[in-house]
């Protein structure tokens, strides 16, 4: 397998404004910044996996969005890990990965233990249920849909991160539901992104203020005059707070006197 680069040498981390400021650092190619938008990169489609590998005995994986099917003969899947992590060594010692599909009402402390702790310090798979795979890769059981394992064909050094290409050696369904998807994970269940992942510092929890407050204006109640405020939400309607006006179904009514949504207008 190609040298993927030393762990730690490209953080993948900041605000948006360090985002933009580094879009072009090691770019094989001149890149101005200027040009960038990153809200068109927000608009990108993910869902959520843990990845998994094992070095000397030892059993780790983490969360990423990074999961993609490139190739269907023979069939192949791409995982970018960051170098920093634990998976990333891992999986560059045993040279294949495995990979759990995460069901869409995944426990957030489960999203809490594989995507914002480090297996450098913490054992995941201590009270975690899992199966080894034919690979020796643990398989997560619990909120998992299905399970994959590859062996690594090739990797590509993508500077923070590497992008690791296996071909499939086994796979099957471990339950019938929902996928987790990114946005889903993020608008619904009010999670945020890992340091680690390659899309970190483009979440709305990390952009400008002014940007934060724009999207999460006030609206008010042209009949009763009731004032909607997403920081609060309405959690009497079961609506979380930090839920802009916008993602409120249109069956929402106003809680005081009951007019549509249509009956709003922004503060
Ligand atoms: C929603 C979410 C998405 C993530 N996506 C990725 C990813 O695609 N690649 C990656 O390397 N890390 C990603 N991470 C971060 C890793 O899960 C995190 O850095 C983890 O603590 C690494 O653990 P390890 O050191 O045990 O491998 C993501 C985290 C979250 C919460």
């Amino acid at each position: 397998m190609p040298r993927t680069g030393e762990p730690g040498e490209h953080p993948a981390q900041g605000t948006r404004r360090q985002v933009i400021e580094q879009a072009g650092k090691g770019a094989h190619c001149p890149i101005d910044p200027q040009r960038i938008d990153i809200a068109a990169l927000r608009t990108l489609t993910y869902g959520l996996y843990v990845v998994t590998s094992h070095n000397s005995g030892r059993l780790n994986g983490c969360v990423v969005n990074t999961v993609v099917q490139v190739a269907g003969e023979p069939c192949q899947v791409s995982v970018s890990v960051n170098k920093a992590s634990l998976t990333h060594e891992f999986i560059a010692r045993s040279g294949s990965f495995g990979v759990a599909v995460l069901d869409q009402e995944t426990p957030m402390p489960f999203i809490g233990i594989f995507g914002f702790r480090s297996g450098r310090d913490f054992d995941k798979f201590g009270k975690a249920g899992y199966r080894l795979g034919l690979t020796g890769c643990p398989l997560p059981v619990e909120n998992t849909l299905a399970q994959l394992e590859a062996r690594v064909r090739t990797s590509v050094d993508c500077g923070s991160h590497t992008t690791f290409i296996g071909d499939v050696v086994a796979s099957r369904v471990v339950k019938p539901g929902r996928p987790l998807t990114y946005d889903y994970y993020h608008q619904v269940r009010g999670g945020k992104t890992g340091r680690g992942a390659p899309t970190y510092g483009l979440d709305m929890s990390v952009c400008d203020k002014d940007e934060r407050k724009k999207k999460m204006k006030k609206y008010v109640c042209q009949v009763c005059g009731y004032t909607y405020d997403p920081a609060a939400g309405d959690p009497d309607s079961g609506v979380q707070p930090g839920t802009p006006f916008e993602q409120l179904s249109d069956d929402w009514v106003c809680p005081v006197c009951g007019a549509g949504k249509d009956q709003f207008e922004p503060e």
